[in-house]
């Protein structure tokens, strides 16, 4: 059964690959044989673990721009994909934008909050995601089919709990853009959409939406955020790769239109 789950000779694509989880995607599809065309903003910086990920895939990974927002510049990443790495079949819709408690945008009341803030985090989430589909998604469906797994969000499914975030200094209290779960909620729809339309075709769509991923964040929300949960920790690199791989491997064939959380059962009470 474990050659179901191998992906040799594959090509595979991420976007927004040079943040925190992309290279955990590019790593995991790496390690089952795949070779990754790693889609990212033109001059955004290489985060430390994706430039480790990528020394050590070695010729198995190559960096291609691409903003998920502009279709012009996804059909410019696919021709380039394609001639130099070859068609692909696998694709990870990854790339999306959070406005963490620090971020420069500033916090608002949410009756203040700037309706442009929520249109970005639309654009790229959901409408950038939709273009890649269109693009990448009708080259799979009209060669070799495929598996599209778009990155969703415990938040399609539950609203952020202001608690989490209680302790943090500010006159204005920090809340997580509705936008953000909305958007992801939107990604979740969008699966089961193309999963459908495009089953004849050869191609499977579904997401995967993580729970918090450790990433630096400090002790009190991480104690909070614990305690929700009933594996009662936050989601760590590994486990989020086995289920990327079994999505993307022949060993879902007859997974589609499904939404995979992968959030320690944060949202199952
Ligand atoms: N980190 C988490 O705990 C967590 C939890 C659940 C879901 N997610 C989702 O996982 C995905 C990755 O999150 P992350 O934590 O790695 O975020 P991140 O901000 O570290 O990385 C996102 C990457 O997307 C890129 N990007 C932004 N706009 C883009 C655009 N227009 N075109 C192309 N690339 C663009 C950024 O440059 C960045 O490298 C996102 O969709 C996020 O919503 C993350």
């Amino acid at each position: 059964m474990s050659d179901a789950f191998r992906l040799d000779n594959r090509v595979a694509v991420v976007t927004g690959a040079c943040g925190k989880l992309g290279p955990i995607w590019v790593d995991a599809l790496v390690e089952a044989g795949a070779t990754v065309a790693a889609l990212e903003l033109p001059g955004a910086t290489s985060s430390d673990a994706f430039n480790t990920v990528t020394a050590r895939g070695g010729n198995r990974v190559r960096r291609f721009d691409c903003d998920i927002t502009d279709r012009a510049s996804i059909e410019r990443a696919a021709d380039a994909v394609a001639a130099q790495m070859g068609a692909p079949v696998i694709l990870v819709n990854n790339a999306g934008i959070d406005q963490p408690p620090d971020s420069p945008a500033g916090r608002h009341p949410l009756h203040e909050l700037p309706i442009d803030q929520f249109r970005r985090m639309v654009e790229v989430n959901l409408l950038g995601t939709f273009q890649v589909i269109q693009v990448f998604g009708e080259r799979m469906a009209a060669g070799a089919g495929g598996s599209i797994i778009n990155i969703g969000s415990l938040y399609a499914s539950v609203s952020p709990d202001p608690h989490f975030y209680d302790h943090i200094a500010g006159n204005v209290p920090f809340i997580k853009s509705p936008a953000y779960g909305a958007s992801k909620a939107g990604v979740v729809n969008l699966s089961k959409f193309f999963a459908t339309h495009w089953a004849d075709r050869g191609v499977r769509v579904n997401t995967l939406s993580p729970g918090g991923v450790l990433a630096g964040q400090d002790g009190q929300f991480k104690a909070k955020y614990g305690a929700r949960v009933p594996l009662h920790r936050m989601a760590e690199a590994d486990d989020l790769k086995g289920p990327l791989v079994f999505l993307a491997s022949a060993a879902s064939s007859y997974v589609t239109g499904h939404e995979l959380r992968v959030d320690g059962g944060f949202t199952a009470w």
